[in-house]
């Protein structure tokens, strides 16, 4: 993405969480039940737990949510989960399967930024 777009999308998410949280400040102290605190999914290799607060949230890294839901129109939408289209079990050519949809979008962006988790072992973790 180049610069000229980025700017006035990050303005406009801006404006909106000024919105959005003057309307939340206003009405609820709860955050919103439809959007997940923590997502822990188990697997063969120990439990990974992706912190959707922290990457959401403007107090956290501050992302924006087009940059995962990345099938959303705008900030606005409800976004679907990944599983309700990259299905858990086998993928195919033209939908890659959710487990590789997560380890590609997680490993790369943390790449890019370059931060931890990368290996395996940072977010997989073996429970007793
Ligand atoms: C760093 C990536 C990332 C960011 C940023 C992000 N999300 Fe998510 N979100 C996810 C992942 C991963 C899931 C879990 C999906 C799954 O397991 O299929 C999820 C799940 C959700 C769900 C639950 C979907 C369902 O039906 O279970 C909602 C709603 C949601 N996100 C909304 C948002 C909103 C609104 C924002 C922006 C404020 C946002 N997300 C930012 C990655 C992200
Ligand atoms: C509404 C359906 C839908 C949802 C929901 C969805 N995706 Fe996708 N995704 C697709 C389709 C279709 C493609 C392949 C075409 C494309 O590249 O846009 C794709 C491609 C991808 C790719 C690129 C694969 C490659 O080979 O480069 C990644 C990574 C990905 N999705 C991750 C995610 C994650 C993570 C989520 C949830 C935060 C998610 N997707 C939610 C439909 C969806
Ligand atoms: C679009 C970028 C982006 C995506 C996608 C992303 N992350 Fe991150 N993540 C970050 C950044 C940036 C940090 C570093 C935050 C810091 O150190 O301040 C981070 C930090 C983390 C951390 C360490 C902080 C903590 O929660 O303990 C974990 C674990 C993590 N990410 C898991 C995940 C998982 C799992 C996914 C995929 C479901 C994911 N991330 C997707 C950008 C991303
Ligand atoms: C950034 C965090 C992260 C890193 C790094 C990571 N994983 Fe994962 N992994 C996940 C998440 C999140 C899931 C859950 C996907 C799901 O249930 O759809 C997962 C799922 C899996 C699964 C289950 C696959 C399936 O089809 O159900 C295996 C096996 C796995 N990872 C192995 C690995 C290995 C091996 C590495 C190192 C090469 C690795 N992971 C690195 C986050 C990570």
């Amino acid at each position: 993405m180049d610069e000229q777009k980025g700017l006035p999308t990050l303005l406009k998410i801006g404006i909106g969480l000024l919105i959005v949280g003057v309307f939340c400040f206003a009405t609820y102290s709860a955050p919103t039940p439809e959007t997940p605190y923590r997502v822990a999914y188990s697997t063969v290799t120990g439990t990974a737990t992706f912190d959707h607060k922290l990457h959401a949230s403007d107090a956290g890294i501050g992302l924006s949510c087009l940059d995962c839901h990345h099938t959303m129109e705008d900030e606005e939408e409800v976004p679907e989960a990944c599983g309700e289209c990259h299905l858990k079990g086998e993928g195919s050519e033209d939908m890659i399967k959710r487990a590789d949809a997560l380890h590609t979008q997680c490993i790369g962006c943390h790449k890019e930024f370059d931060v931890k988790p990368v290996d395996c072992n940072e977010c997989h973790v073996k429970v007793q």
